[in-house]
């Protein structure tokens, strides 16, 4: 059993405040200390003022190594675990070919646990707390991942898969089971312990008008829900949504249509957007979903910075396993910032720390709970070892200042893995210690 009260030192790096992207806030304490309360943070500040006055808390010397905030991945498939990295398609017929099949796995309940359960460690490992997972079509995968994320004591957000048609019939449901099912669904799951529901069109051309319409009236019967689903991304979806929905004005249009686009929503990719697309999701300020390795492996193409930041669109970042390549949200960055560079314009490492981080925990109204480490908010945190192994010892100086702690994080987000996540602690329960490995339930 943990103690109820500890004090973490450490170097710790977060972004305390909402910034207007791509300027930032950030807060760094070379010598700091994080004090946690059962499963909240109290305090976070430099360590010689916080240990004069918390004498009576349990001391963990993190010295040399950097506490973050846990981190947020805003676009996941969880049931895709197993088929992360495969050969040769983009995207429609990587949905046939790959994707269909292995959800339909997952009309087995025990299936679904089994698969929750490892997706769960492989967030936990990489140091990701709160993820935006798409379920699959079936009810019984929605219930799979909310029981494995309580657990934990876990921030979870998922939703039933919702796709009534442009998918096999063993995958398909319909407009009004859709609803039914989401519906009882939310009562069931949002807002008990860290579960949130989000309303899940897998996209577009995989939804009836009708059951667009049916989600819209969920969604507008419940304001805090989430929708998540997916905006152009590959050429020939944008083409094929023209002609599935000839009398929308744009592919975002369709969504908008039916009331799903708000400040609750995420869509991920946003790749190949109208001026007025852009113009839509900063009216509603919606989150562009930024996927860099998905994007990279499925060919997709190449999101613009540029037209996030010139329109004011909120971005998140995100994995978007399986085509995402890695679950480690460093990588991702790494990737988003080869984006960049191929377009001329550079992600600052501090800016893409933000956007796992603060910056979504903004957008989505939840930073009194995550996204940062201020008192009040979930004792979410991480703590990365620059010296893990040869290769990042040579690489990485010791953690002086706030220059050296971004240059770090820049390094493991090319050389770095999950053996850089010394310690992943939710809601003050330490969850993984690369160290002390097999004493735990993770292992
Ligand atoms: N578009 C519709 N479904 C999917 C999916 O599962 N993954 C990705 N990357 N894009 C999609
Ligand atoms: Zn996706």
């Amino acid at each position: 059993m943990t103690h109820a009260k500890q004090l973490y030192r450490a170097s710790i790096l977060h972004f305390p405040k909402a910034s207007q992207q791509p300027e930032i806030d950030v807060s760094f304490f070379q010598d700091g200390a994080l004090i946690v309360e059962d499963s909240k943070i109290i305090a976070v500040g430099e360590y010689k003022t916080l240990k004069a006055s918390h004498t009576n808390y349990e001391q963990h010397n993190y010295t040399g190594k950097l506490i973050i905030p846990g981190l947020i991945d805003s676009h996941l498939h969880f049931p895709q675990t197993e088929m992360i990295a495969k050969y040769g398609d983009q995207l429609l017929a990587w949905l046939e070919n790959y994707t269909f099949p292995t959800e339909n796995k997952f009309k087995d309940n025990e299936y679904c646990k089994l698969i929750a359960n490892q997706f769960i460690k492989q967030l936990i490992n990489n140091g990701t707390t709160t993820a935006f997972a798409y379920a699959t079509v079936h009810k019984q995968s929605v219930d799979a991942l909310f029981s494995c994320a309580s657990q934990y004591n876990m921030s979870m957000i998922t939703g039933k898969v919702c796709m009534d048609r442009n998918c096999p019939d063993y995958l398909q449901d319909t407009p009004e089971s859709a609803q039914i099912e989401s519906q009882a669904l939310i009562e069931k799951w949002h807002g008990t312990k860290r579960n949130l529901y989000a309303l899940t069109p897998r996209f577009a051309p995989t939804s009836s008008d009708k059951q667009l319409a049916l989600l819209g009236e969920l969604a507008k019967d419940n304001p805090s829900v989430f929708i998540q689903t997916h905006l152009s991304e590959n050429h020939g979806e944008v083409e094929w949504v023209k002609q599935l929905f000839p009398k929308s004005k744009s592919y975002l249009d369709v969504y908008d249509q039916h009331n799903m686009v708000h400040e609750r929503s995420l869509f991920g990719h946003c790749l190949h957007l109208s001026e007025h697309e852009w113009e839509r999701l900063a009216d509603a300020k919606a989150t562009s979903v930024f996927c860099p390795s998905s994007n990279l492996f499925l060919g997709s193409g190449l999101f613009s910075l540029e037209e996030a930041y010139q329109y004011n669109v909120p971005i998140a970042l995100a994995s978007d396993v399986g085509a995402g390549t890695s679950f480690n949200m460093f990588r991702n960055y790494g990737d988003a910032y080869k984006i960049g560079q191929l377009q001329g314009n550079k992600l600052n490492v501090l800016v893409g720390f933000y956007m796992m981080t603060q910056g979504p925990a903004c957008n989505y109204g939840l930073e009194q709970e995550i996204g940062n480490l201020n008192p009040g908010t979930y004792a979410d945190f991480v703590v990365l070892n620059p010296h893990f192994n040869a290769l990042s010892t040579l690489r990485c100086d010791a953690l002086t200042d706030i220059e050296s702690a971004s240059d770090m994080l820049f390094a493991l987000s090319f050389i770095g893995d999950d053996r850089a996540v010394e310690a992943t602690y939710i809601a003050g329960q330490e969850l993984k210690h690369a160290r002390k490995e097999q004493e735990y339930a993770l292992a």
